[in-house]
């Protein structure tokens, strides 16, 4: 037993020292290391076949002009000095994120079953790359094949409670794509705010994106700061968002909460509420209102199918999420058509009522040819026929979906809720709770209970970040930083791969990557660390 842990940490010792010198997040499929360099400078020549592929060499000419101050031209191969993208079809794990990258002392070349997957080659290229600015960027030649373990690695970013501009989002997305990740979930609306323009109803954001102010401090706050809170997306700047993205080989699914987190829409058009509830105002507080749709009305589902058509032509992946989560009952218990609404469609409770909400607004998203996503409210009463569901109270709604043989994706609040601190105690205002970056590491999306088949419907995992207590973009950096890159080896890297012993060495690199990036970010496992080897010390 001794000496196979010997031998354990003998291989964990050279695999470490090995990670060490390449330092890639999320650790790739498989990794030889080969003789020899090969320097990037700005005689370096992209060879590229087509526009798709262009996408990706831009987007490394982008972060070497950023971060190095020089880019590259693209043209015809230059012995012994280009970096080639290439297609390919017959790469032996056929996924098609898959890719190869090949640093030969003559060139590099990035082969991808897809142009994805290309794509994902160019961000381990850049993790390659010195983190030191020089005009001369020396690399050491390797042989690199991948793929990722899960198809939805996401990160979602409410602008509701606090807006931010376009310029932020952008940098949002250029986050997930250095990180190998693929969706881009935007909570567009909630209590506090409605930030998407519908040109049909332009009270939303005329009303709905503004509040006269916002609770001083921790919930529930010792004051108002009596500032008004204002800010939306045109529909320009919206498709001008899902462009980038794309352009990035990342999908927005924006959300559209319903039936509840609904007063800034109640606000802006106060019959979307059960009659004889209100007034209505764009809250200035956290937490879950009374306030929600009057599920009793057909013009409220008539508005929220005109709300749709216009979102459906400004996002064309195949999601919209409409929420679904904490939605009270207490006013449909009250209101005299809400309950007519349960008696004609014979349901059996308020419930039955949210069931009912959500498998109508379904029907109508796959009758567009969308799916739909919800929180893992949904299930309450009955789950609409083909939702996908967003685990976030836990994992169980997660496992009752699979079990249904739906669709999830995991998002458990323990794990992935980039908002809770990052240390013991908060060091700066937050939600509560304390996820640090190690639990975050530590997660596995394919929960026990299920079986084979049923882990199957696990799409992949999400971190959420809430925006209550992150007024300031850098805050943002700062709470999904190193997080995020802990996250993003959950669900790209084989979990048989997994390891913090090893991972950690490489995060202390991407530290100097977030310097690189002038981004913000919690040191807060360095002190970890070194608490646990005082307690080390002291056994
Ligand atoms: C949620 O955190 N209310 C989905
Ligand atoms: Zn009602």
């Amino acid at each position: 037993m001794k000496s196979f842990l010997f031998l354990t940490l003998l291989a964990a010792a050279g695999l470490q020292s090995f990670c060490q010198q390449l330092n890639i997040i999320p650790q790739p499929v498989s990794v030889k290391l080969n003789s020899g360099t090969f320097t990037i400078t700005n005689k370096t020549v992209f060879v590229v076949n087509d526009a798709e592929a262009g996408k990706s060499a831009d987007f490394f000419n982008a972060y070497l002009e950023n971060i190095y101050g020089f880019k590259l031209a693209k043209g015809s191969a230059q012995p012994g000095n280009y970096i080639k993208l290439v297609t390919k079809k017959n790469i032996e794990k056929p996924s098609s994120d898959a890719y190869n990258l090949v640093v030969a002392p003559m060139g590099v070349t990035i082969s991808g079953d897809t142009y994805s997957g290309i794509f994902y080659g160019i961000q381990t290229l850049i993790q390659l790359l010195p983190v030191t600015k020089n005009v001369s960027l020396k690399i050491p030649a390797v042989s690199i094949a991948d793929s990722p373990r899960f198809i939805y690695r996401g990160m979602m970013l409410d602008v509701g409670r606090h807006f931010f501009p376009v310029s932020v989002v952008k940098k949002y997305i250029d986050y997930i794509a250095l990180h190998k990740m693929n969706y881009f979930h935007w909570h567009l609306t909630d209590d506090q705010g409605w930030r998407i323009k519908i040109k049909k109803y332009p009270l939303l954001t005329e009303v709905g994106s503004t509040r006269n102010g916002t609770i001083i401090g921790h919930f529930p706050g010792t004051g108002n700061d009596h500032i008004k809170h204002s800010g939306f997306y045109t529909q320009e700047e919206i498709r001008e968002v899902v462009k980038y993205a794309a352009d990035r080989f990342i999908t927005v699914v924006p959300e559209i909460e319903m039936p509840g987190h609904a007063e800034a829409a109640l606000t802006s058009y106060p019959w979307l509420g059960c009659p004889g509830t209100g007034p209505y105002k764009v809250e200035e507080t956290w937490g879950v209102f009374n306030n929600v749709f009057c599920a009793g009305k057909d013009s409220t589902f008539q508005f929220l199918q005109n709300v749709l058509d216009e979102v459906l032509q400004l996002f064309p992946g195949p999601y919209i999420h409409v929420g679904g989560d904490e939605c009270p009952k207490n006013n449909w218990k009250l209101c005299p058509l809400c309950q007519a609404r349960i008696k004609a469609e014979e349901l059996k409770d308020e419930h039955g009522l949210q069931s009912y909400f959500i498998q109508r607004m379904e029907k109508y998203i796959n009758s567009k040819g969308r799916k739909m996503i919800g929180w893992d409210e949904i299930l309450e009463g009955g789950l609409a026929p083909n939702a996908t569901v967003m685990s976030w109270r836990g994992e169980q709604g997660g496992i009752d979906a699979a079990k249904q043989n739906h669709d999830v994706i995991m998002t458990p609040g323990g794990w992935v809720y980039f908002d809770h601190a990052q240390v013991q105690k908060d060091d700066s205002l937050t939600i509560g709770g304390y996820l640090p970056v190690e639990k975050v590491y530590g997660y596995e999306p394919i929960p026990k209970e299920l079986n084979t088949e049923q882990a199957k419907h696990v799409l992949g995992g999400q971190a959420n970040l809430w925006t209550e207590y992150i007024s300031d973009p850098s805050k943002i950096e700062y709470m999904i930083f190193p997080r995020m890159s802990a996250l993003s080896e959950v669900l790209w890297s084989p979990k048989k791969q997994r390891s913090w012993i090893l991972f950690e060495p490489r995060l202390k690199q991407q530290f100097k990557r977030y310097d690189l990036w002038k981004s913000s970010y919690s040191k807060a496992t360095l002190t970890n660390t070194l608490t646990r080897k005082k307690i080390k010390g002291k056994k």
